[in-house]
Order: C-alpha cells, then sequence, then structure tokens
C-alpha cells in the first residue's frame, strides 16, 4: 500500500457542515462530560468575578482619595487610602491565583475522560467506520482537538463570563459617576458588537478548515512512518516529502487567514475604544474646569475606563478561541456520534462468561450443527447501490468437525466472506449459523468466543510475543496454553529470542519476519481452542519445510475444529476435506480436491503450476 496524500479524509460531508451551526449550541454538548467537575468550575468562575470585580473597587478608593484628603492635604489619609489600594491589589491577585489552583485538577480529568470516551469508541465503531475514516483525522481529534478542548474549558470559558460580568459593573460605575461621560464610552460598543458577530462566523469555517488540514497531514506523517520500507524501498521520499510541504503548506495559508482575521478583529476592539476614552478625557476635562464635575470623579471615571481595557480587548480571542473549541467538540462529536456496534441481543451471557455462554448455545444443535451460510449476499457499504452485489447468494455448509478449504481467484472476494463470520462486516441478505445459532443472535462475546480468525495481514502490537499470543485466548489462559499454541504453529522460535516469549515486538511486529508474523498470528488463533477457526491463506509466507511443520500440527488442531480455510496453494487445500470454489461471487463448487480437479476447469486452472502431492491426500 502505497502512501497517498489523502483529499477526503474523515466524513465527506463533515466539513460542509460547519456553516449554519451555533457555537454555543455546539459548546452545550461538552456538559456532561463536564458535569463531574461543575462544582469546582462554578466556584472558579465566581472566585474570578469577586477577583475581577475588586479591580474596579480600586478606582473608588482614588476617588474617595483625590476629593477627600489630596483635596484637603491630609498626608495621613493618603497612606490609608494607599493601604486600602495594596490591600485590594494583594486580594485580586491571591483570588485569581485561587481561581487557577480551583481549575488545573478538574479539567485535566475532563480530557482525559473525554480522550478515554473517543478511544472507547473507537474500539466499538465497526470495521466499515474504521474503513472510511483516515487514521490521522482521528488521531487529531484524539490529540489537538481534545487540548483545545481543555484549554477552553480552563481559559475562555470562565473569562467570557467574567469579562463579560465586569464589563457590564464597570459601565454601570461609569454610568453612575457620570452618565453622559458613560455614553460618550458606550458609543464605540454597538460597531464593536456588530464587528465580533462577523468576526465569529467567518473565524468558524477557517478554524475548521484548519482542524481539518491538520488531520489530513496527521495522515501523511503516519502513512509515511508505517509505509516507511516501501518509500524507501522505491525511492519516494521526494514525492513523499513534497506531498508534506504541500499540505503543510496549506495549513500555514489557513492558519495566516486565522491571523489576519484575528488581527483585523483585534484592530477594531483596540481602536475604538482607546478613541472613547480619549473622547471622555476631553469631555471630562472641560467639564472639570467648568467645575461641573469633581476632579475625583474623573480620575475614577477614567481609572474605571483603563480597567475595563483589558477585559474588553481579551474579547477578540477569547471568541477566536471559543470558536476553535466548537470546531474541536464538533469534530470530536462526528466521531462519538457514529453508530458503535449492537452489541447483540440480551440472551448474552454476562459479560466474562462468554465462554459458558457459548457452550450453552452450542448444546442440543444436532444435525443443523457446524458453520453455515444461507443465501448470504454481501455488499461493501461504499459501493455504488447499483452495482452487483460482492458475493451473491452464497450457501455453504461446514459439518461439525470438518474443515473446508476455500478457493478462488484473487480478488473474488474470500477475505470478505471470512470476515463475515466473526461479524466484522455484516451481511447483506441471507444468515450465517454456527452450531443452528444465527451470528447476529449471539452476543459479540460468545461469537468471539466460538470463532478465532488469523488474517493474510498477520497484525501483531506492541507487545510481547506471549501477549500478542495470549490475545487470541481468555484472561484464565497462561503459559501452558501459549506452549501448546506455539507448538502448534511451529512458533519455537520465540524460545530463542533475547527475551524468550517476553521479547517485546516493534510496532506491527516489523522486528519479526513474515513467516514468523504468520506464525505467531496462527499461535493467536488456536490458543483459545475456538470451536471455529477461520483462517485467511495461514500458510503463504512459510518456506516449505516450516510450511510441512506447521501443516503437520495444524493438521491435529483441525482435528478437533471446525475449519474454514482460504488457501491459494495445493499443499493447503490438502489440509482441508473438502474444497468450496468461489467464483463471480457464488459458490460454483464444492467437493474434495481430487473431485474438483479432474471435474473443474477453472479449478484445475486455479491449483495448475504445482500438481498435488498423491501421497499426502491419502493420509486422509
Ligand atoms: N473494505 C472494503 N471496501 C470496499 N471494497 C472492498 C473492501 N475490501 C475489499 N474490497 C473489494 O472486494 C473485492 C474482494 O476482496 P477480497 O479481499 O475479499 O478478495 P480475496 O478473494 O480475498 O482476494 P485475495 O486472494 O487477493 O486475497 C475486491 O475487489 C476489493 O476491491
Ligand atoms: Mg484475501
Amino acid at each position: 500500500m502505497m502512501p497517498t496524500t489523502p483529499d477526503t479524509p474523515g466524513d465527506p460531508s463533515a466539513r460542509t457542515r460547519t456553516a449554519g451551526r451555533s457555537a454555543v449550541r455546539t459548546l452545550l454538548r461538552l456538559w456532561p462530560y463536564v458535569r463531574p467537575v461543575r462544582a469546582r468550575l462554578f466556584t472558579a468562575a465566581f472566585v474570578a468575578v469577586v477577583a475581577s470585580c475588586t479591580g474596579l473597587v480600586i478606582p473608588l478608593v482614588l476617588k474617595w482619595m483625590v476629593d477627600g484628603p489630596v483635596a484637603g492635604r491630609d498626608p495621613a489619609g493618603v497612606w490609608l487610602g494607599a493601604l486600602y489600594l495594596l490591600l485590594l491589589g494583594v486580594a485580586e491577585a491571591v483570588l485569581f491565583g485561587l481561581r487557577r489552583w480551583l481549575v488545573a485538577r478538574p479539567l485535566s480529568h475532563v480530557e482525559a475522560e473525554m480522550r478515554a470516551g473517543l478511544y472507547r469508541h473507537l474500539q466499538r465503531l465497526p470495521v466499515a467506520f474504521h474503513d472510511r475514516w483516515a487514521s490521522g483525522q482521528l488521531l487529531s481529534r484524539g490529540t489537538t482537538d481534545l487540548m483545545l478542548l481543555r484549554q477552553f474549558l480552563a481559559f475562555p470559558l470562565t473569562f467570557l463570563l467574567v469579562n463579560g460580568v465586569t464589563i457590564l459593573v464597570g459601565v454601570g460605575v461609569m454610568l453612575l459617576q457620570d452618565w453622559t461621560l458613560g455614553l460618550v464610552i458606550l458609543g464605540p460598543a454597538v460597531p464593536v458588537v456588530v464587528m465580533c458577530a462577523l468576526f465569529e462566523k467567518r473565524y468558524a469555517s477557517v478554524a475548521r478548515l484548519a482542524q481539518d488540514q491538520v488531520g489530513d497531514l496527521t495522515t501523511v506523517v503516519e502513512e509515511s512512518v508505517l509505509g516507511i520500507r516501501i518509500i524507501k524501498g522505491f525511492g519516494r521520499h521526494r514525492s513523499q516529502a513534497r506531498a508534506f510541504h504541500g499540505l503543510s503548506h496549506t495549513l500555514r495559508g489557513t492558519e495566516l487567514r486565522k491571523a489576519r482575521l484575528l488581527a483585523s478583529i483585534w484592530a477594531v476592539i483596540m481602536t475604538l475604544p482607546e478613541m472613547a476614552i480619549g473622547a471622555a478625557l476631553v469631555v471630562g476635562a472641560v467639564q472639570v474646569a467648568d467645575g461641573s464635575l469633581s476632579a475625583g470623579t474623573l480620575v475614577a471615571f477614567l481609572s474605571t475606563a483603563l480597567a475595563l481595557r483589558w477585559p474588553v480587548e481579551s474579547i477578540g480571542f477569547l471568541l477566536a478561541m471559543s470558536q476553535e473549541a466548537a470546531t474541536a467538540t464538533e469534530r470530536y462529536f462526528e466521531v462519538m456520534d457514529e453508530q458503535p456496534e449492537q452489541p447483540g441481543p440480551a440472551l448474552a451471557a454476562p459479560a466474562g462468561s462468554a465462554k459458558g455462554g457459548a457452550r450453552r448455545v452450542g448444546s442440543g444443535a444436532g444435525g443443523d450443527g457446524g458453520l453455515r451460510f444461507e443465501n448470504v449476499s454481501f455488499r461493501y457499504p461504499d459501493a455504488p447501490p447499483d452495482s452487483p452485489p460482492l458475493l451473491d447468494r452464497v450457501d455453504l455448509h461446514i459439518r461439525p468437525g470438518e474443515s473446508l478449504a476455500l478457493v478462488g481467484a484473487t480478488g473474488s472476494g474470500k477475505t470478505t466472506l471470512t470476515s463475515l463470520v466473526p461479524r466484522l462486516h455484516e451481511v447483506t441478505s441471507g444468515r450465517i449459523t454456527l452450531d443452528g445459532a444465527d451470528i447476529t443472535a449471539l452476543s459479540r462475546e460468545e461469537l468471539r468466543a466460538m470463532v478465532a480468525v488469523a488474517f493474510e495481514e498477520p497484525t501483531l502490537f506492541s507487545a510481547s510475543v506471549g501477549d500478542n499470543v495470549l490475545m487470541g485466548a481468555g484472561d484464565d489462559a497462561g503459559q501452558d496454553e501459549l506452549e501448546r499454541a506455539l507448538s502448534v504453529a511451529q512458533a519455537g522460535f520465540a524460545h530463542a529470542l533475547p527475551q524468550g516469549t517476553a521479547t517485546q515486538v516493534g510496532e506491527q511486529g516489523l522486528s519479526l519476519s513474515g513467516g514468523q508474523r504468520q506464525r505467531l498470528a496462527l499461535a493467536r488463533a488456536v490458543v483459545g481452542r475456538p470451536r471455529f477457526l477461520v483462517l485467511d491463506d495461514p500458510l503463504s509466507a512459510l518456506d516449505v519445510h516450516t510450511e510441512a511443520a506447521v501443516e503437520a500440527a495444524l493438521r491435529q488442531v483441525l482435528a478437533r475444529t471446525t475449519a474454514l480455510i482460504v488457501a491459494h496453494r495445493p499443499s493447503t487445500v490438502l489440509l482441508a476435506d473438502r474444497v468450496a470454489l468461489l467464483s463471480d461471487g457464488r459458490i460454483t463448487a464444492v467437493g474434495t480436491h481430487h473431485e474438483l480437479l479432474r471435474g473443474n476447469a477453472e479449478y484445475a486452472h486455479l491449483m495448475a503450476g504445482a500438481p498435488a502431492r498423491e501421497e499426502e491426500d491419502d493420509d486422509r
């Protein structure tokens, strides 16, 4: 898989949805996560409002000083006033510190909860969702977007409230001091509010664009790190770097647009109030000269206006941050709103006893046992609705204890067929039964305890070899099961690794050879002694000798399970009791290897080039 530049990451409709939604309504969706810490958050907001209003008392003390002790030349009064001012300043600082302390811990809790929620949800979303969404888009939602949300809850949320209250109280104080001067100050408020509204709308769409582009960029980085071998092998590092550069250039352009928008609103918010203060100063000075206004009132008025400068100026970037948070919330919930896999019906066994439940379903199934496909049709959800189904009315019965090989040309839908059994994809019509029980009537736990799978691409995780294998078993499986599975899969090499089965495999198991990975995946499939085994071409990467050894061991496993094995080579086919041929979405022939070899031209053609070894077939 050559890493490509994704042009439609994530949900394609998402980018057009931004317009016409209200930031407030979007942000309200955060409430369930904020609820547990609401007491602290409200206390913090209250403390901040008190702190901010404490600051507004300072001008009143100034007024008292100017009109009282200063006018009356009373040094002791001035010192007293200074002391008051000092105390007020200290109180303000202490209260703001208290606010910070109050919010820090609960908010990191909110962020962690949201991230855990996202991760949990991603695990439960169907494979069809993951087929559709670029991984970088999911990654950026779990990182950048959640960070934006935490910052929003910590800062802009509180300060929009605090500054709003402060501005209201401040304006009230100014109007009480002198209402003509107050009106002069309030004049520019109207254009500022209009500008803010316009700004918000435009900023919303640019912010969304920027966050989506971060997702695109993450996808490219992720793909090129995972595909580094291909990139180097084909000497594609230049074109890959170009793709990255192109995307980061686009992102930079978007960020610059954000900065320009922010700069323009900032200019308006800074300039207009500044001019209003200048005008008030002139009008006020004239009134003081006339004797219609006391000097103390003018001082108080102007220092109130100056104290309001920060709350007013901050509105611009507080709005910007809130807008980004709204976008992040939107992106977060786009994923959270996706329907997870249905857990299955209520007859499900209580969690933890899935295996017991599976046995219960299996008992008394009678002649209807085994793995049965009944009239199964399937089309990928993203395929055009008028296209022919990939699997068309497939009927197949694998009797209990039997193993059936599935053969078909490449791209005929073998992997797709196998993925229907553990319900990685849902059948479009028809049904699949395990020992008579419809797989849709089983809970996911029951189903996945009954069926074990090994896919063509053996996926390993960054964990120890032992843990990778034991993933296929219940929590109670231990060293004995591990040993048995490793010997079945001929994966004895694990003991020769530096730390034996405790050796960590690198990301995706890339530190192991293809055949080693395949054998570990096989061990994982058999470790839980599943009653049904689905193997997608499990031996393709093994050399002839290892293959023979794995086959010999696998034959013992297959004797005790019901198995569906996708096979490309006669040697794998010969592991199975019977063979089914998949062609044009239908099962066109079922029989033994030799029957089909003689009677079916397509099968003979698929198996040509490597004639079957007679003596092995005679074993059974
Ligand atoms: N997630 C998917 N979404 C849409 N189409 C898919 C998806 N996976 C596979 N297909 C299509 O379904 C068809 C069958 O794919 P499948 O992987 O089942 O073939 P296969 O028989 O396993 O082939 P091979 O022998 O090469 O492994 C292919 O044409 C492929 O393009
Ligand atoms: Mg396949």
